[in-house]
């Protein structure tokens, strides 16, 4: 479809229509169908008929540290999409976990921004290699469901950047997401459909972002004023009220055909490029999915209990054994005709299991208790709690389920709690088990994935990618359901980056999970100087179960006002039995830039790097001097003159930019002069940033080639 040929044909009356959806869900309904059909994910496909699988809430996928697997749930997520028509996904939700109480916690990733990128690029990866399209939420600081439509993020510029939206920024920057959602809430004053440092400043200027932008939905104040700070579309269908302001604005000249031309050219390039195959017949491997979902369990304690014998007597507890909470609610919670059950499940791996519902435990009796070899109590919160529009008020499970753990304990120790919650809970009672399964809202066959973990057939590899506190009173954010204004006054310490910082204990840490294996890792090296290194490892299981490890790399930084340790890599491995496997992961510049006084910069000074295997576990470090002169991160920012300088660099640059210098210097772009024989014009280039020149190259140098440019240079 030429979106060129395609506006030229339509009205300006037809066009502003198309900047409204066409209903709830879908838009750009040019001739007589709407080409753009969205629903909610993150965690399965929303549609009336329900025959969606519920997949592993993001909560859960992100427990996995696993890039590969959040491609390949991408890709069945978009497979998912297709098999319902809908050819946008509205996922995922990149929001950070400041408080463990915000509602929405159990649809995004984690309180750490890197884990929060790293897995959701690789999740939009996966959806768009089904060619179906993406939209990063909610864009920005949306971190709390109270008072959500008014609230306002009041927060200074360097943490707005290296915390909430370093996972936007790093999205962008590594594929090409299609639709980033404005958020409700407005951030520094401003609304953020409306917000124009947010959607022109940094999202196109800055981060170069080439998609189109959405609002959330029914989020607009004024739609004019939106459309005219950087968003493209709103969302759901509100033509009767917005068609007379828009047109009143085109007929001002407030909003121009130009303007609106070029919203509706990214939601015509949208549907460019996606597929509009419709006998469209893959399946999801259903089995893979099971086993996804059982690996990214956290195990955060387990006293000899698990995994289970199948000649064990075991007695299941709780009635979420056999009605399970399989997700949050709000606009991600999703009707499926799928959705096992662990009494089923379990059953099916053992004819020594039995099971009573109610956690009164009517009927059972001290020595039934005794009777058994191990009692598997199923903890869940309440169906209303976790969910869109409300925050949760406690981190407790209902206290029915907690003294149902305490009364068995005290007749039979081997207690075993199966946790389903969908964001960090108080496990203080935990002292009362002998191991503690975390599965969050495990989706459709979360129950079988449990029955797996639970008799050995899965290995639990999760970690935290959220901290568990000892108290919410300890959470550096707790007070922030206040007023419309709520001030991130924590700064950048969110999470294990102010545990750490300020020694304050924790219950179970950020990036902390055990496994059934026993791995241990050894031959640490870190290699490199400047801002280039190598972290090496080998790693070995000497156990009888196949497994994942992921060890992690956080940057020690003591040097300045700033969280004492911050993620900058992690490296999630399978290990076979008894396999020993060598791993190493790069460590580059853009690991230590971040933004200083509202510009990208390099760090300079003593740092470590730190190798371990939760925020709270060092297993090597190495100090390291960063010295700016060294290296700079590549970046549109960069002068032409640091890519001159530098040997490695310099063919470079020649290739992708000495057209358009000539064309500036001589105005001849094969012009067989030299820019640097001539001092005005070899200081003038040189000062110019790789930005700048690209006015000069009559729209030669585009935004794709200078993203290709600066991806050739770092990786030069
Ligand atoms: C909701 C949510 C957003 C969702 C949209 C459509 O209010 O905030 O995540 O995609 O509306 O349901």
């Amino acid at each position: 479809m030429d979106a060129k040929q395609i506006l030229k044909s339509l009205s300006i009356e037809k066009k502003l229509g198309l900047l409204t959806g066409y209903d709830n869900f879908s838009a750009l309904k040019i001739n007589d169908e709407p080409l753009i059909r969205m629903a909610d994910g993150p965690n399965g496909v929303k549609t009336a008929d329900g025959d969606s699988l519920c997949f592993p809430n993001t909560c859960l996928m992100a427990s996995s540290f696993d890039k590969e697997l959040c491609f390949e749930i991408g890709k069945m997520l978009g497979i998912e999409a297709r098999r319902h028509g809908v050819n946008l996904l509205l996922a995922p939700n990149v929001n950070i976990k400041r408080n463990p109480l915000a509602g929405r916690n159990f649809e995004s990733y984690s309180e750490d921004p890197f884990v929060t990128g790293a897995l959701a690029l690789e999740f939009i990866k996966g959806i768009k290699s089904k060619k179906v399209g993406a939209c990063i939420k909610h864009y920005a600081c949306n971190n709390q469901e109270h008072l959500r439509w008014i609230q306002n993020s009041v927060i200074d510029d360097d943490t707005l950047r290296n915390v909430y939206l370093k996972a936007f920024e790093m999205v962008i920057n590594g594929t090409d997401v299609d639709f980033v959602m404005t958020a409700y809430n407005k951030v520094n004053g401003k609304q953020c459909c409306e917000n124009e440092y947010l959607l022109k400043t940094i999202l196109r200027d800055e981060w170069g972002y080439k998609g189109a932008v959405v609002s959330d939905w029914a989020s607009i104040g004024d739609v004019v004023q939106a459309l005219k700070n950087g968003l493209d579309i709103e969302m759901p269908c509100n033509y009767e009220l917005t068609y007379p302001k828009l047109y009143k604005a085109y007929a001002s000249g407030e909003l121009t055909e130009q303007e609106i031309d070029e919203k509706l050219t990214r939601l015509i390039e949208f549907y460019n490029g996606i597929s509009h195959d419709t006998n469209f017949n893959e399946e999801i491997d259903e089995q893979k999915l099971r086993k996804f979902t059982g690996e990214s369990f956290i195990l955060l304690k387990n006293d000899g209990v698990l995994p289970l014998k199948s000649d064990e007597k075991v007695l299941i507890v709780g009635s979420s054994a056999e009605n399970p909470r399989i997700q949050g609610g709000g606009c991600a919670n999703i009707k499926t005709k799928t959705i096992l059950r662990a009494t089923d499940e379990i059953m099916k791996q053992t004819v020594n299991a039995e099971y009573v519902s109610d956690y009164e435990l009517c009927g059972i009796t001290a020595s039934d208790l005794k009777s058994y070899d191990k009692i598997v109590v199923f903890l869940s919160l309440d169906f209303g709690s976790d969910s869109e529009a409300y925050d949760r008020t406690d981190l407790s499970f209902p206290i029915q389920q907690i003294t149902a753990v305490k009364k068995i304990a005290k007749h039979n120790p081997n207690v075993i709690a199966v946790l389903s919650n969908g964001s960090a809970v108080d496990l203080s009672f935990d002292k009362y088990t002998k191991a503690v399964l975390e599965t969050y809202y495990a989706g459709s066959l979360g129950a079988g994935a449990i029955a797996d973990v639970l008799y050995g057939k899965t290995t639990p590899s999760g970690k935290l990618a959220e901290t568990f506190p000892l108290s919410v009173s300890d959470v550096p954010s707790y007070n922030f359901a206040c007023g419309e204004d709520v001030n991130y006054a924590e700064r950048e310490f969110v999470g294990y980056r102010y545990y750490t910082t300020y020694g304050v204990k924790t219950k179970y840490p950020f990036g902390y999970g055990l496994s059934y294996c026993k791995f241990n890792i050894d031959n640490v090296k870190i290699d490199g100087s400047g801002y280039d290194y190598e972290v090496s490892f080998d790693i070995t299981n000497n156990s009888k179960y196949d497994g994942k490890e992921t060890v992690q790399i956080y940057l020690g930084d003591e040097s300045r006002f700033a969280p004492k340790k911050q993620l900058i890599e992690f490296i999630t491995t399978r290990v076979k039995a008894g396999e020993k496997k060598s791993c190493k992961a790069k460590i580059g510049a853009s690991s230590f830039s971040r933004y200083l006084n509202g510009t990208k910069k390099l760090l300079v000074g003593k740092f470590k790097i730190i190798v371990a295997t939760s925020s709270e576990h060092e297993i090597f470090s190495k100090d390291i001097e960063l010295n700016k002169d060294s290296f700079a991160p590549i970046s549109r920012e960069t002068l032409i003159g640091e890519l001159m300088k530098v040997d490695r660099y310099r063919e470079i640059a020649k290739k992708y930019l000495l057209k358009a210098i000539n064309l500036w210097a001589f105005g001849d772009e094969n012009s067989d002069k030299n820019f640097e024989d001539d001092e005005f014009l070899r200081n003038h280039a040189y000062g110019m940033p790789i930005r700048g020149i690209a006015y000069f190259s009559l729209g030669k140098l585009t935004d794709e080639t200078i993203k290709q440019l600066i991806l050739e240079l770092n990786n030069a």
